[in-house]
């Protein structure tokens, strides 16, 4: 009797991913364009997730990627970090929420992150979603879930960066962090931008002009082609055409300061010689990559000279940016598999 409940059991998570192995190797067939749209389409379908999230495997894979479920996890990975000469820029995983609760949990969590980075003396901003603190619920509660964590963040001299997130959202992200700027004066909040969205150069040009602390990212879900770039090539153009008008003489006249988010080598190289070109010292811009994605090139970057930052999340709504990560370089898609089917 246990033993035909437990091979249903098995039946149950084997199936689904029998179907899933064989999307992907069908999606890898017809192009890694639509491996990934297929892969963004699955970070927001709670089936998978629900299948995904109770796998021993998926736990130790993502862990490739988190720094931890706690606190005290994150707090012991940024001290590792600092200690190898980088900073970095925490993140209390959890996006798209749509209930009151978790949306004021997670700003109460995000509060007690900063007490933590002051307390422990760390070298370390926070990112945040505001479909985390509630936008998607509304918009008046993502404001002032966000404006108390500026205020506990200016306490301690601390900073907040607002990610971006699909395109919907972009216009009101924008809104509200001109507003916590413009009405409630907060001189330490940042915000990203996407460079396979049309829109990106007239945004920079005007972060240009406020001499706004700005994160320049590919961009990571999947757009429709009126929105954005569909060719990575013409991604790969644009993100450095925005790095050079953000570097450009002008910028840092007005106070731009860049984080360089990118895994990419000839975004880098690109970006280090148009410092070079114009004499730009590193510490006047800093390069940004995510926890545990190319740590020989983060360590390279750091002793060259160059400021890197780690964006290290954390927490147990892992989900979303673990598949998104897949998505991004289908290499990790075919480790996942192979272990699944090892288990
Ligand atoms: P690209 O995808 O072209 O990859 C270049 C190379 O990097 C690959 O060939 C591979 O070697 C390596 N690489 C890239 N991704 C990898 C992965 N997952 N695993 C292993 N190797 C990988 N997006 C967004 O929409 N909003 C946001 O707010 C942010 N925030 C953000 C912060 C930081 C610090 C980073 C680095 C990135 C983001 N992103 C983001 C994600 C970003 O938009 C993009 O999806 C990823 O960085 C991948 O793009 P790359 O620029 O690395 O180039």
């Amino acid at each position: 009797m246990n033993k035909r409940k437990s091979s249903g059991k098995k039946l149950f998570f084997i199936l689904p991913l029998l179907f899933l192995s064989i999307a992907a190797i069908l999606a890898y067939k017809f192009g890694e364009r639509w491996l990934r749209n297929a892969l963004i389409y699955l970070s927001h379908a709670t089936w998978a997730r629900n299948i995904v999230e109770n796998l021993q495997i998926s736990r130790t894979v993502a862990r490739r990627f988190v720094a931890g479920e706690s606190i005290d996890e994150v707090m012991a990975a940024t001290r590792a970090l600092n200690s190898r000469g980088m900073t970095v820029t925490l993140d209390y995983l959890g996006e798209s929420v749509n209930d009151r609760g978790v949306a004021i949990s997670a700003r109460d969590e995000i509060l007690r992150l900063l007490d933590r980075i002051e307390e422990d003396g760390l070298d370390a901003n926070v990112s945040v979603k505001l479909s985390q603190l509630g936008l998607r619920i509304e918009r008046g509660l993502a404001l002032e879930n966000l404006r108390l964590i500026l205020m506990r963040a200016s306490q301690f001299g601390n900073k907040v960066r607002i990610d971006m997130e699909e395109s919907e959202l972009v216009e009101t992200t924008l809104d509200i962090y001109h507003r916590l700027q413009d009405q409630y004066e907060f001189q330490n909040v940042g915000i990203v931008i996407q460079s396979y969205l049309y829109r990106s150069e007239a945004d920079v040009t005007q972060l240009i002009d406020e001499g706004a602390w700005v994160r320049l990212c590919k961009g990571a879900y999947a757009e429709p082609p009126d929105i954005a770039y569909p060719d990575k090539n013409d991604t790969d153009i644009n993100y450095i055409k925005l790095v050079n008008m953000m570097l450009s003489e002008p910028a840092r006249e007005k106070g731009v300061h860049l984080g360089i988010a990118t895994h990419d080598e000839k975004m880098i190289m690109a970006t280090k010689a148009y410092a070079a070109i114009h004499q730009i010292n590193p510490d006047q811009y800093e390069f940004q990559m995510l926890y545990g994605i190319r740590r020989d090139l983060q360590q390279e970057l750091i002793k060259d000279g160059y400021s890197v930052r780690i964006y290290v999340p954390y927490g147990t709504a892992w989900y979303p940016y673990f598949v998104r990560r897949l998505a991004e370089r289908p290499a990790n898609m075919w480790f996942f598999i192979r272990n699944l089917f090892k288990q």
